[in-house]
């Protein structure tokens, strides 16, 4: 089997920071986030990058952009974390949870129209596993119905499909930087988006309203601080100059660890769509097994961590805070989730640690029977 490119060296991931500290205390500083918004931008195609705190308020200051308030719908994938509907909620709408196509992993677009209302101003379709659902039929359903695209791509750095990259298919795309992400600075996120209002909207949520010059605007609302910290601003663009190497990388250790489990029972690949160029966030597999979530749970618990062992993760509408019994519960997710098995890789994951998650897996997989 061809073996792993080596780690992208870290080089330079110090430097930046401790530039960032020398610099310190500057109060009104943002040179290394001005600097990380600009690099952004350009990796990205983006007219605009807003760097903030984390990619939960990314999606909360690019939803307050577009003008999401209360009595708003938004539509949301039940396939996705919480973190994706939470800033749905506190900005006093409602979460309107649409299903997922077991065979694609796309939005199910029917289930999408059936709940529509007059109130619905937006869909979030979330790139879970950095696979990206058909741009086309996306901003198709968006124009029929005259709502907004706000992308969650926090996983899906990198992925692009059709000629569109993601987080840039509607009128903004929000990603985290939270480490585990392929891009990352430990904690942080941005927002891409074309349109100026809206990213000066974006840029005034994430700082209390202050817009710069400093006391040059009277503040005509109340907003919190979800600012990413200069050091940690330099520590994503040290990554970001070494994003196209972790990229790569990612997608070697993906392709190597699916190509490892070639002929593990019950187990088959879930390959991207033909026109898509995945991140190759995370190796994906239909579990065939009897059991199939309860397989997850057992590999999870022998190490191997995935996402629906080791992190739960159920449909968003399931979860208590949005249960509610007047609601069909969203069934093709469901499905998926029971049987996806979504190995979580670190960068850090060399061929040694793979051949061992592989030979565990094929290992358990041979003898699991419940
Ligand atoms: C799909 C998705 N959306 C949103 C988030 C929230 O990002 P953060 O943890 O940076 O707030 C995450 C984080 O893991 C995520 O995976």
């Amino acid at each position: 089997m061809t073996g792993l490119p080596p780690l992208p060296s870290a080089q330079g991931l110090c430097e930046g920071m401790l530039a960032a500290l020398a610099s310190m205390p500057a109060p009104a500083g943002a040179e290394f986030t001005s600097g990380l918004e600009h690099d952004l931008a350009d990796a990205f195609s983006s007219r605009h990058a807003i760097a903030v705190s984390s990619g939960t308020t990314a999606l909360h200051a690019a939803l307050s952009a577009i003008g999401i308030g209360p009595g708003d719908e938004v539509l949301v994938p039940a396939l996705t974390v919480v973190m994706t509907a939470a800033p749905v909620v506190l900005l006093g709408a409602t979460a309107v949870f649409i299903d997922s196509d077991p065979s694609t992993l796309d939005l199910d677009f029917a289930d999408a129209a059936a709940k529509v209302t007059a109130r619905t101003r937006a869909i979030v379709p979330v790139h879970l596993w950095g696979r990206m659902g058909d741009p086309a039929s996306l901003r198709a359903f968006a124009s029929e119905h005259g709502i907004a695209i706000v992308e969650d791509a926090a996983q899906a750095a990198g992925t692009s499909r059709a000629g569109a990259t993601a987080g840039t298919v509607g009128a903004a795309g929000c990603f985290s930087l939270k480490d585990g992400k392929i891009l990352w600075s430990g904690e942080g996120g941005f927002v891409l988006a074309d349109d100026s209002q809206l990213a000066a909207h974006a840029r005034a949520f994430r700082s209390h309203w202050l817009q710069p010059p400093a006391g040059s605007h009277p503040q005509e609302r109340i907003a919190l601080n979800g600012r990413l910290a200069e050091p940690l601003a330099a520590l994503a663009h040290a990554n970001l100059r070494r994003f196209p190497a972790l990229l790569e990388h990612r997608r070697a250790q993906t392709a190597y660890l699916m190509r490892a489990l070639d002929n593990a029972r019950g187990l088959t690949p879930l390959q991207p769509a033909s026109d898509e160029t995945w991140n190759h966030y995370a190796p994906l597999f239909h579990i065939g097994l009897p059991s199939p979530r309860a397989f997850a749970e057992h590999l999870a618990q022998q190490e191997v961590p995935n996402s629906t062992g080791t992190f739960r993760l159920v449909p968003c509408d399931t979860r208590p805070m949005f249960t509610s019994t007047d609601r069909k519960l969203c069934r093709g997710t469901g499905q998926i989730l029971d049987r996806t098995l979504a190995l979580v890789l670190t960068e850090r994951d060399d061929e040694a640690a793979l051949n061992h998650y592989a030979a565990v897996i094929i290992r358990e997989a041979a003898a699991w029977r419940t």
